[in-house]
């Protein structure tokens, strides 16, 4: 069973990180085999725009985002993480989201079967980004609604979310809760 996390945060010491460390941490305790992409340590373009991707064979973008999305088609969970960036996601996890759109015009799709979402902001945004995310799991990915799982609380300096004791517990639980869902669904 194969647990994808695509984290947004710039920061690999920061929170984001530090809630899919705690949500993996907790799957791979119940046997899920885990891995982490932190968008910013690899080359993520924004999409060009141009609407012929159906054309091509491959996005004709020579970056990282092919093999990032090859490995999101075949995870069979995956996260979504992101810190909440003026009241949406960051750039790092918008490029992401858009360069789906050469999966969406091939008609493929993520065959996950569960989806996890952590959202962490300082203050404000919450609702915000949390709604961004969920319309692109909506079009992204086949999970019905109850296999779909949030975790979403705030936290702002580094080391904020560990000390945000009731949100990192979320996190794990969003953990435990995919792989749960997962050996429900096999
Ligand atoms: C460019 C930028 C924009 C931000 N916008 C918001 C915001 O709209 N609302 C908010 O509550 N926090 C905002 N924050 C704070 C981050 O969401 C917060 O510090 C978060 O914990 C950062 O996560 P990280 O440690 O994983 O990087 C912003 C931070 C930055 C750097």
């Amino acid at each position: 069973m194969k647990l994808l996390a695509i984290v947004g945060s710039s920061r690999p010491e920061g929170n984001t990180n530090y809630l899919v460390d705690e949500a993996l941490g907790e799957a791979a305790k119940l046997g899920a085999q885990t891995e982490k992409l932190i968008l910013s340590q690899y080359e993520v373009n924004p999409c060009l725009g141009h609407e012929d991707c159906a054309s091509f064979d491959s996005c004709q973008q020579k970056d990282d985002a092919g093999w990032i999305l090859d490995r999101f088609c075949e995870a069979d969970g995956v996260i979504l993480a992101t810190p909440v960036y003026y009241y949406n996601v960051t750039a790092q996890m918008k490029a992401f989201i858009d360069r789906n759109y050469f999966l969406y015009k091939k008609d493929r799709r993520s065959q996950a079967r569960a989806v996890g979402i952590i959202v962490v902001a300082e203050k404000e945004g919450i609702e915000d980004t949390l709604y961004a995310l969920k319309q692109f799991v909506d079009w992204s990915f086949d999970v019905e609604e109850n296999r779909r799982f949030i975790a979403s609380g705030y936290a702002g300096k580094l080391g904020d979310a560990q000390n945000n004791l009731p949100l990192a517990e979320e996190a794990r639980k969003l953990g435990r809760q995919i792989v749960e869902s997962l050996k429900e669904g096999s």
